[in-house]
């Protein structure tokens, strides 16, 4: 069962909000980008931009319009162009693709048909897909967001930021919640938890949820300590310093023949100036900002990391328990959707805070910023909870299976409308360049 009665806690007036703010994200991302930067270079972890935007249209037309809708194809050859499961990476920087005017026509085309549906009343059927498609819309948002940084290409300008900073500060101000500015300490010690049976995975009661997610069920958990905050810059440097990607007793056998191949000396976009590093942020160099999350670190460097400090990654289950609490909360601080105070998310600040910042988003065990600011590495790779059964987006969880490691939390180009404590998801151990960070864990007791 895909869709159940509980999505009609969802308006069709909210979808449509969602949607059109998904699509002006989408657009806003590839609004200053010539046609050479839309198709940009090939590398295999990323997509050109100019075929990532029919994608959008495409995946929003199969699944809305002609699956549940059951209306014919708008053009006759999306599905050679844009089936992501049918079209191999490779090729997509080969393939007769419309020009950006003609792809941005196909993308409001089906926009405008969409908001039909949602006009006219849609089915429970329909509002599924269409919150798929939103959520789809979203996360290759986040992915515009890291091709640019893979590429150099500037930071984006969001045409909602200006509007959003005015009510974050208004928030605080209503909330007395002191000015971000003012928070530059780092967040050191650990968070306690005395383990027991916990229900790793999302309840039916939920309005929708991935199939990776499903179901709760029960798992034992020893006595465990968990970092409060994020690996910081600055520590992760000390790892560097220390020689950390020259010793292999800090890495595991697979990691360290992927350093050997990557010829990994520190983190991917940072780069040495004098006696510290810079760190590559879009298309300029900073210094390191030492109380924020160290950020593009991929699977195996973290491991190594863990090791070195004399702790491990946590498990998904021991980071759900101590984002959750129990009884499980849908987010670290409680039932509440995210707010500015609590999580940073949504992409509007363009980058990670420190890792003391949002005190108010706390989960009941002390532990802060579970979720946004970065993706966190967990100790597990990416499996079917037990009964799994596909969604029918079949090819979102499945083919992913056992090769990926999952990451847990969101980051902060992440939307918040997609998140929640037990949202999975899914990498290769080896990729560097997402919006990926760790905290780590110890067994006590
Ligand atoms: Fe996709």
């Amino acid at each position: 069962m895909d869709a159940n009665a509980n999505l009609l806690s969802i308006a069709p007036a909210l979808l449509a909000e969602w949607l059109c703010d998904a699509r002006q994200r989408s657009l806003d991302l590839i609004a200053d980008l010539d046609d050479d930067q839309l198709l940009g270079p090939r590398l295999s972890i990323v997509n050109p931009p100019l075929w990532e935007i029919g994608h959008l249209a495409w995946f929003t037309e199969h699944w809305v319009l002609r699956h549940a809708g059951q209306q014919p194809p708008l053009q006759g050859d999306a599905d050679a162009l844009y089936d992501s499961s049918a079209v191999p990476n490779a090729t997509r920087w080969d393939l007769p693709l419309p020009s950006p005017a003609e792809t941005l026509e196909y993308l409001r085309q089906v926009h405008e048909r969409v908001l039909d549906v949602l006009d006219r009343g849609p089915t429970l059927q329909e509002r599924y897909f269409i919150l798929l498609a939103i959520f789809h819309e979203d996360m290759h948002g986040e992915a515009f967001f890291y091709t640019r940084q893979t590429f150099g290409y500037p930071r984006p300008r969001l045409t909602v930021a200006a509007r959003f900073q005015r009510a974050v500060e208004v928030d605080r101000h209503v909330k007395n919640v002191p000015p971000q500015s003012s928070a530059t300490a780092s967040l050191s010690g650990d968070a306690f938890l005395q383990g027991g049976t916990f229900l790793l995975g999302a309840a039916p009661d939920e309005p929708f949820v991935f199939d990776n997610e499903k179901w709760a069920h029960p798992v034992l958990l020893r006595p465990f300590a968990i970092a409060r905050a994020a690996v910081t810059q600055a520590e992760f440097a000390a790892f560097v310093e220390d020689n950390g990607y020259r010793r292999p007793e800090w890495w595991s056998e697979a990691g360290w023949q992927w350093r050997q191949m990557a010829k990994a000396e520190q983190p991917l976009y940072w780069q040495r100036q004098g006696q510290g590093w810079l760190r590559r942020d879009f298309e300029r160099w900073l210094p390191l900002e030492p109380h924020r999350p160290v950020i593009h670190v991929n699977w195996y460097e973290a491991e190594a990391y863990c090791r070195w400090a004399g702790r491990r990654l946590p498990s998904e289950a021991e980071w759900e328990a101590a984002a959750a609490g129990s009884p499980k909360h849908r987010y670290p601080w409680g039932d509440a959707p995210p707010d500015a105070t609590r999580a940073q998310l949504d992409g509007y600040a363009l980058g990670c805070c420190d890792v003391a910042e949002l005190p108010e988003g706390d989960s009941a065990c002390g532990c802060r910023q579970m979720i946004g600011n970065v993706w966190e590495w967990t100790a597990d790779d990416f499996g079917p909870y037990p009964g799994f059964t596909p969604d029918p987006y079949r090819d979102y969880s499945q083919p992913a299976f056992a090769t990926r490691k999952v990451l847990r939390g969101g980051a902060w180009p992440t939307r918040a409308r997609l998140l929640r404590n037990t949202w999975r998801n899914f990498y290769k151990p080896d990729r560097r360049d997402v919006w990926a960070g760790f905290r780590t864990y110890e067994v006590r007791g």
